[in-house]
């Protein structure tokens, strides 16, 4: 049996992106940016959004593509270095946004940092959906117990790794949020769900987005 038997937190995290990238957008429209205090929610949230998807295609890249590049055949690998060149490209794209959102001011051109969350929005959904499609179930057959436990210790050092879990389920359906607080063993939930979630609301209400 796969070490990785249920890909949906990977799914449903690719989901949560791209909410991220709708809610930054409204956010940035409405917000007044000659307030410094708006100025620093907006980029303090796009900050959260950022290191959260660096992290994600770092422990893919670190733990989940390596380890069964040599089990796999031509094949899977030729998809192997497309997911790659997939989060490569990403990078490029995240750098220009990484800069806009940390330089804005009154003068900031709302409607170019939009236009760069649009090519945000398209190039990571086509990528979600080509791992989601091919490139997860390579990682499903081949990937070792010791390779995933590794993934999943490395998640859980996420930076704000407290807000992961109830950000995923912003806007996501029930089913969705049940899967995503099922990750977590029933008496560990039971004390960490409702923590977690005043952390999120205080940190949405803070950064006003
Ligand atoms: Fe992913
Ligand atoms: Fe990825």
């Amino acid at each position: 049996m796969s070490a990785m038997r249920d890909a949906s937190m990977n799914t449903n995290m690719h989901a949560a992106f791209l909410r991220e990238i709708s809610r930054l957008q409204s956010g940035l429209a409405t917000a007044d940016l000659g307030d410094a205090a708006v100025r620093a929610g907006l980029a303090r949230r796009y900050q959260f959004f950022s290191q959260a998807l660096h992290h994600h295609h770092q422990g893919e890249d670190t733990y989940l593509f390596p380890g069964v590049r040599s089990k796999a055949s031509p094949a899977e690998q030729a998809v192997l270095d497309e997911m790659d060149a997939e989060h490569e490209g990403l990078v490029d794209t995240l750098a220009v946004l990484d800069d806009q959102f940390s330089h804005l001011d009154q003068s900031t051109d709302k409607a170019a940092v939009t236009a760069r969350l649009d090519e945000l929005s398209q190039v990571l959904s086509a990528h979600a959906a080509h791992e989601e499609r091919d490139g997860v179930p390579i990682v499903q057959k081949y990937i070792s117990d010791e390779d995933f436990n590794a993934f999943m210790k490395f998640n859980r050092g996420a930076p704000d790794a407290s807000l992961i879990m109830p950000w995923m389920c912003d806007g996501a359906d029930a089913s969705v949020q049940a899967a995503t607080w099922g990750n977590l063993p029933a008496p560990v939930r039971i004390f960490l769900k409702p923590i977690m979630t005043r952390k999120y609301s205080k940190f949405t209400k803070e950064c006003g987005v």
